[in-house]
């Protein structure tokens, strides 16, 4: 039985090795929670600048990790820091990580480039090889259209910062085979996420959520109705969320938040993703959050 006491048996579908297509922020933390639980990883992307910083930040997190997990015996923060740091590769050729048993693709959000990615790694991955991508909101269907492995396919999406947030979205795309689901949900838990699973609809469970909260909260500052401190300071203090949701939408980055709520627009026509004339106006000015020093909410660099 492979779906019987699944924690519990070595199955040969068992994913060990993987391979990380996309280097930044996303990428990097898949990489990094798959390595601290003992796989072996290859990050490619085509930029070898990107590899390096993703590299960077990925000692930076399992420090901050190891001390958390070492707090009672710090000597040991230094090798398990190194060991995982051992098990990541990196290469800016995606043959050098074809030949593994799971590759996930966390590149940009563009359909077609998506989409030209699975049909590459489709003709050069072994047989056994399962493809998962991370987005945020395409559908996983039209990402996988191209490709002949139907069966070995869905989506595995995560949420930032991936070595911090506990859940695992598994989306089941309409080919994808029971054996396939099994395995990829069993990996999440192995790396130590809790996994939901849901069907390949617009924006997943989450996004999907997240999206109609995010926008009102961007509108009711927008008409002035409170300011957004106190937007924020009210749903933390109000509804006991970690970040209000302007700091979220800040954090998470404005560009992507435009670009989820632009695709649930376009899959739903609910009036409540329509375009918010003030995300457009900070999207246009380069204003995407903390990464650029200033969004909602400005910030020193
Ligand atoms: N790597 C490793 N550890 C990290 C980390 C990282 N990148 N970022 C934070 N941490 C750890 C810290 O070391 C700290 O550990 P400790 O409590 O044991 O000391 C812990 O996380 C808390 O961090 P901080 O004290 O720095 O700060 P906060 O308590 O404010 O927590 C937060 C930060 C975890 C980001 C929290 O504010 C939070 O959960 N915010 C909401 C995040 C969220 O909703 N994410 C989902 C966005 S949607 C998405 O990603 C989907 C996509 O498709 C758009």
């Amino acid at each position: 039985g492979f779906t019987r006491n699944f924690s519990n048996s070595v199955s040969l579908n068992a994913i060990k090795t993987v391979t990380v297509v996309g280097g930044g922020l996303m990428g990097s933390g898949i990489a990094q929670v798959a390595a601290q639980a003992g796989q072996n990883v290859t990050i490619v992307d085509l930029k070898p600048e990107l590899l390096e910083k993703a590299q960077k930040s990925i000692q930076n997190n399992l420090n901050r990790v190891a001390r958390k997990v070492h707090k009672d015996d710090p000597s040991k923060i230094e090798s398990f820091v190194k060991e995982a740091s051992e098990r990541i590769k990196v290469s800016t050729n995606i043959e050098d990580g074809a030949n593994v048993d799971l590759v996930v693709e966390a590149i940009v959000e563009k359909l077609d480039v998506k989409q030209e990615l699975f049909n590459k790694l489709d003709k050069l991955c072994p047989e056994h090889t399962i493809l998962a991508s991370n987005t945020s909101s395409i559908s996983i269907n039209e990402i996988g259209a191209g490709i002949k492995r139907k069966d070995r396919f869905g989506g595995l999406h995560f949420f930032n910062p991936v070595p911090v947030m506990r859940l695992l979205e598994v989306i089941k795309g309409d080919h994808i085979s029971e054996e396939t689901y099994q395995a990829m949900m069993s990996w999440g838990k192995s790396i130590g996420k809790t996994c939901i699973t849901c069907k390949d609809t617009p924006g997943f469970v989450v996004n999907r959520l997240l999206g109609p909260y995010s926008a009102e909260a961007m509108r009711m500052y927008e008409r002035g109705d409170a300011s957004k401190e106190d937007i924020d300071i009210g749903m933390k203090l109000g509804a006991s969320y970690p970040m209000g949701p302007l700091e979220l939408a800040d954090y998470t980055g404005l560009d992507t938040n435009k670009f989820v709520l632009q695709v649930l627009y376009e899959k739903t026509k609910h009036p409540v993703f329509k375009p918010i004339p003030l995300l457009d106006k900070l999207v246009a000015e380069g204003k995407l959050g903390i990464k650029t020093g200033e969004g909602i909410y400005k910030y020193k660099k």
